[in-house]
């Protein structure tokens, strides 16, 4: 593949560090749009990367930014909203019409959105329904001059997520029981660098325009399987107590008030519907999916004796 111009908005964020790292070491020149770039200074040590900081919520930034770019490739998102930042709606649905109208504006032929499986404008939480009227206006507004691709994976997991490590975070405070919500929404997650090698193979892969791709690793397991699996990992004694919905409901408007949000009514809704695939792995892509067992051990197996800070690269 030639060296491409790519535009990476959310490009700081854990899936964005996986999907930069496979670029930059094809060569390709690699323009990340972000709220901060301080905090992310380490990444230019990669040498065709750059950050430039601006509000990625302006239309006239964006419109001055993707002059010039080959791909486009949006990875904005965020699991929970808090007072004075960016709603649902306006970080899924519409940033997303914001980005394929600057890619139709600047002449941009390639778009790869991040989306979520299950997400739908029908779906039981607000993450689900805005992630779901944001794919679908990409793929109304992109037309026929821009090359739209989504992806709508299960959760992803990997040294740096939020998922594992949330729940690694939580088992090491409880003590030694952990009231579980949502014991048996049923998840299959995928690798985060299955999800970096898709999305690469995808950008010149014309077979891949237009579509919407579900992404799930190899195996389903209940939430309960996977905190269990945690805490066998982190070598924790933690006795994981099952909620009812009633008591999921109740653990969730509890966690909205709490800091950080560790679970908010949202996640719980989102929960009530399972993470899993309907098909196989997209036969478009040509990838050997990781078992979770394969990688977890590497970066949770040493929590109890490490700092409990995450370990990223
Ligand atoms: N992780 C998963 O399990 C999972 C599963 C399914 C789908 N997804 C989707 O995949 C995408 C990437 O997920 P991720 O886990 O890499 O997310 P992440 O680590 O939170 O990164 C998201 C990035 O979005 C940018 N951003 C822009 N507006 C933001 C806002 N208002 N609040 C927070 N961040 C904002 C941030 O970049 P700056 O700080 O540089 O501005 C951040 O680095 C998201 O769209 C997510 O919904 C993720």
């Amino acid at each position: 593949m030639s060296k491409l111009n790519i535009c990476i908005l959310g490009g700081t964020g854990f899936v964005g560090h996986s999907i930069t790292d496979r670029l930059a070491d094809q060569g390709h020149r690699i323009k990340i749009l972000t709220r901060s770039r301080e905090p992310h200074r380490s990444m230019l040590v990669l040498p065709t990367v750059s950050l430039i900081e601006g509000d990625i919520y302006d239309q006239s930034f964006l419109n001055q930014e993707f002059k010039g770019m080959d791909v486009v490739i949006n990875l904005v998102g965020i699991l929970n909203e808090f007072r004075g930042k960016p709603t649902f709606e306006k970080a899924h649905a519409i940033l997303p019409a914001y980005v394929a109208d600057a890619c139709k504006n600047q002449h941009v032929p390639r778009l790869l959105h991040m989306s979520a499986l299950k997400a739908s404008n029908g779906g039981p939480s607000e993450y689900l329904r805005t992630k779901g009227t944001g794919e679908d206006r990409v793929h109304q507004m992109a037309g026929q001059k821009v090359n739209v691709t989504s992806f709508r994976p299960s959760v992803i997991f990997g040294p740096r997520d939020s998922f594992t490590n949330r729940f690694a975070q939580l088992i090491k405070l409880a003590p030694g029981v952990l009231p579980l919500a949502c014991p048996n929404a049923r998840f299959q997650p995928i690798y985060v660098e299955d999800v970096a090698e898709v999305f690469v193979q995808a950008i010149g892969n014309y077979h891949t325009y237009g579509k919407r791709y579900e992404l799930c690793g190899p195996r389903v397991y209940t939430l309960r399987e996977l905190v269990k699996y945690i805490a066998e990992v982190t070598h924790r004694r933690c006795h994981v107590v099952p909620l009812n919905d009633g008591l999921s409901k109740l653990q969730a408007l509890v966690g909205e008030i709490l800091p950080g949000k560790p679970i908010s009514l949202d996640n719980y809704r989102s929960m009530r519907e399972d993470s899993c695939c309907k098909g196989g792995f997209p036969e478009e892509f040509t990838i050997t999916l990781t078992e979770l067992e394969a990688v977890v051990p590497h970066y949770l197996g040493h929590e109890r004796r490490e700092h409990p800070r995450r370990r990223g690269r």
